[in-house]
C-alpha cells in the first residue's frame, strides 16, 4: 500500500508511522509526506528517514477550497491507497475530503466525540475531567466528526498541566495509529455505509 502522510509541525506521528513502515510492521510505504507549512519540523525528520517530502504552503489562495484543490492535485501525484493526517493543522473541505473519502485517516487528542477542534488538553483540565485520551477516526465533513476507530484513556491526576497530558497522549498515539494503519493496510478496516468495520484477524 501507499501512504501520503500531511503534517503540520514537529511530526513526530509521522516519524513514528514511517518507522513502523521501515521495520516491516507495516504493510504499506510513505510515499510521501507534505506539509503546509515550510518550517514544519517533521519535514526534515522525513527527509533523514529518506522520504521524499514536499511542502504545499496555504498562504495565497482566494479560498479554503482553491488551496484545497491545489492540495488534491499534489496528493494525488502519488496516487495513495490512504491518506493520513499526523498534526495537520488545516481545516479540510470537501473537496479533499471527497477526493480521499473512504481512505483518510486522522488522530485527535481527546475522546470524541468530547472536545472537538482545539487546545483539548486545556479544554479537559478546564472541566476538571478525571480522564482524557485520544482517538484515531476516519475523515468526512464534519471536523473531528468522523467514525471513531480506536480510542486510548489516559488519566488525569490533580495538578497536572497541559504538558503532563500532552505527554501521556502522545505516548498512546504512538501505539494506537501504527496499530489502526496497519489493519488499514491489511485490508482488515474500512468505512462501511458511514461506520467503521473491523474483520477479525483470523487468529
Ligand atoms: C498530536 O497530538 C495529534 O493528536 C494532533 O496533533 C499532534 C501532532 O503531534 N492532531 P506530532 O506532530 O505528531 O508530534
Amino acid at each position: 500500500k501507499r501512504i501520503v502522510i500531511l503534517i503540520s509541525g514537529s511530526g513526530s506521528n509521522m516519524v513514528n508511522l514511517v518507522e513502523h513502515c521501515q521495520a516491516g510492521r507495516i504493510n504499506a510505504d510513505v510515499v510521501a509526506v507534505i506539509a503546509n507549512k515550510a518550517d514544519a519540523a517533521g519535514l526534515a525528520k522525513a527527509e533523514k528517514l529518506g522520504v521524499v517530502t514536499e511542502c504545499v504552503p496555504h498562504h495565497g489562495y482566494e479560498s479554503r477550497e482553491a488551496y484545497d484543490q491545489v492540495l488534491v492535485e499534489r496528493v494525488q501525484s502519488y496516487q495513495p491507497d490512504l491518506v493520513i493526517l499526523a498534526g495537520f493543522m488545516r481545516i479540510l473541505t470537501p473537496i479533499f475530503v471527497s477526493a480521499f473519502a473512504d481512505r483518510t485517516l486522522n488522530i485527535h487528542p481527546s475522546l470524541l466525540p468530547k472536545y472537538k477542534g482545539m487546545h483539548t488538553h486545556q479544554r479537559a483540565l478546564d472541566a476538571g475531567d478525571t480522564e482524557h485520551g485520544v482517538s484515531v477516526h476516519f475523515v468526512t465533513e464534519e471536523l473531528d466528526g468522523g467514525p471513531v476507530i480506536l480510542q486510548a484513556k489516559v488519566p488525569i491526576f490533580e495538578g497536572d498541566e497541559v504538558e503532563d497530558l500532552q505527554e501521556r497522549v502522545h505516548e498512546q498515539e504512538y501505539r494506537i495509529y501504527p496499530l489502526v494503519v496497519r489493519w488499514f493496510c491489511s485490508d482488515r478496516l474500512r468505512l462501511l455505509d458511514g461506520k467503521a468495520h473491523l474483520d477479525g484477524a483470523g487468529l
